[in-house]
């Protein structure tokens, strides 16, 4: 790599890979997960909301850091608030991605051997019993720790030599081959026998039941299904050209994020429902329902082998993202050094991924606050890590630089007006920072409820 900074070749190459970023297992994976384990429709609504407003507002700040500087995610804040701790907010990013893509490529590996067993013909469940099956597969160390490095290491073999370009040119044709598929699975699911029932627990909001954690399983999912908070956005805008419209490319992301993520409950949930599952399995949940779903279709086995790459690629693109962004700032555009960050921190995260990877297997009994290790690791990094990381970027970029660099990088080559601006700061301004505290003093019980 040369010294002169990067630019993706056009606006597509930034917005692909930050898709590719966005778009993994957030919206396939974890959305159907806490949003079954949190009740549901109330639950979906409330994740919309907060997308569109924190979720959009906070990606835009990101973004305008990120193409403001023309730097990573530590010294972006040391060109703006030089010799204050600020970086800090950076380094705080690279923690969590680091803890992130620990328990991330644990799933990653459940892909990559469903992904095996399918195209091997063993993904027949005992009875039926898909549950049973993932129980089996998960309870074996040898199976997921080997399938979790495998996901590791093709993680590092692309970062290491930094060849993304060709995989976002891949993405264009694969991004779209995964949503047509996940059309096929809705339209099967949906025509499943008592498919209504899910589709109402999935989309009929019942406020009633959220409570103060709702609110707090929401908020960290809007982060987490846009990789919002670790500054991998301010580090991907970097590289943008200066002619790119900010918005625009927000407004796409956000919006198949959203759309992937809907189409992601309406396959899971008229399942759930028709083959009289339980919603709350938690992060299994997908990895017992599809399988169920797949054996009620016609070549049911080669579609599912199909849907497990395209889920594999779509769950690499962003494991890229979040091991990027722990090399960057020590690789510092030097090839040699990039090649031994990459590795370093590939098996570091390997080894922090060890005991998430068994707590579905012999770590299942060692259980702290009552939950597994996985549970504390995903509730650590979704719910208190990225939040905190937004609140404190929510508070850097609108207060620490300049008002007319914010409205110019924000409205070129847009045509929104200037009212747009005027919103977009008096949300990242006030409403951010205030619903992300109120949301965190609720938890910590110092507001009624
Ligand atoms: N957004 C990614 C996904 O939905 C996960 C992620 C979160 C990636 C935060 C990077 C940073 O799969």
């Amino acid at each position: 790599m040369s010294q002169r900074r990067e630019q993706w070749a056009s606006r597509l190459g930034f917005i692909l890979a930050a898709a590719g970023s966005a778009i993994g297992l957030g919206a396939v994976w974890k959305l159907p997960y806490v949003a079954g384990t949190n009740g549901g429709g109330a639950f979906f609504f409330i994740f919309i909301l907060l997308t569109l407003t924190l979720g959009a507002s906070l990606m835009l700040a990101e973004f305008i850091l990120g193409r403001h500087t023309n730097k990573d995610a530590i010294q972006s804040y040391k060109a703006i608030a030089p010799g204050t701790p600020w970086f800090l907010v950076g380094a705080l990013g690279i923690v969590a991605s680091f803890l992130l893509l620990s328990f991330y490529a644990v799933v990653g590996g459940w892909i990559v051997t469903y992904f095996f067993r399918s195209i091997t013909g063993q993904l027949q469940a005992p009875d039926g019993d898909f549950g049973a099956l993932f129980g089996q597969i998960t309870a074996n160390p040898w199976e997921v720790g080997i399938a979790h490095f495998v996901f590791i290491l093709i993680t590092i073999f692309v970062v290491r030599a930094g060849i993304r370009g060709g995989i976002e040119r891949a993405s264009k044709l694969l991004m779209p081959a995964l949503f047509i598929l996940f059309l096929v699975i809705v339209a099967r699911s949906l025509t499943l026998d008592g498919a209504m029932e899910g589709v109402r627990f999935f989309l009929q909001p019942d406020f009633s039941e959220v409570t103060g954690e709702t609110l707090l399983f929401a908020l960290g999912q809007a982060f987490f299904a846009l990789s919002l908070g670790v500054s991998i956005m301010v580090t991907y805008s970097s590289y943008v050209p200066k002619d790119t419209s900010l918005t625009r490319s927000a407004g796409s992301i956000i919006g198949l994020s959203l759309f992937i993520a809907l189409l992601s409950g309406l396959a899971i949930f008229p399942a759930v429902f028709s083959l009289g599952m339980s919603p709350e399995e938690g992060p299994p949940l997908i990895f017992i329902v599809l399988p169920a779903v797949f054996n009620e279709m016609a070549f049911g086995g080669f579609f599912f082998t199909l849907f497990l790459a395209l889920l594999l690629f779509a769950t690499l693109t962003s494991a890229f993202s979040l091991l990027e962004i722990l090399v960057a700032p020590f690789a510092k555009n030097d090839l040699n050094k990039r090649k031994r960050v990459t590795w370093i921190s590939g098996l570091l995260v390997y080894i922090m991924g060890i005991p998430s990877a068994l707590s579905f297997g012999i770590l299942g009994d060692f259980t702290v606050f009552g939950n597994i290790f996985f549970d504390n690791m995903d509730f650590l990094v979704s719910n208190i890590l990225l939040p905190l990381g937004a609140l404190l970027i929510a508070l850097f970029v609108p207060w620490k630089i300049n008002k007319d660099v914010l409205e110019e990088e924000l409205l070129r080559s847009s045509r929104l007006s200037r009212g747009f601006f005027l919103t977009w700061l008096f949300t990242i301004r006030f409403v951010t920072p205030a619903v992300i505290v109120i949301v965190f003093l609720y938890i910590l019980g110092f507001l009624p409820g």
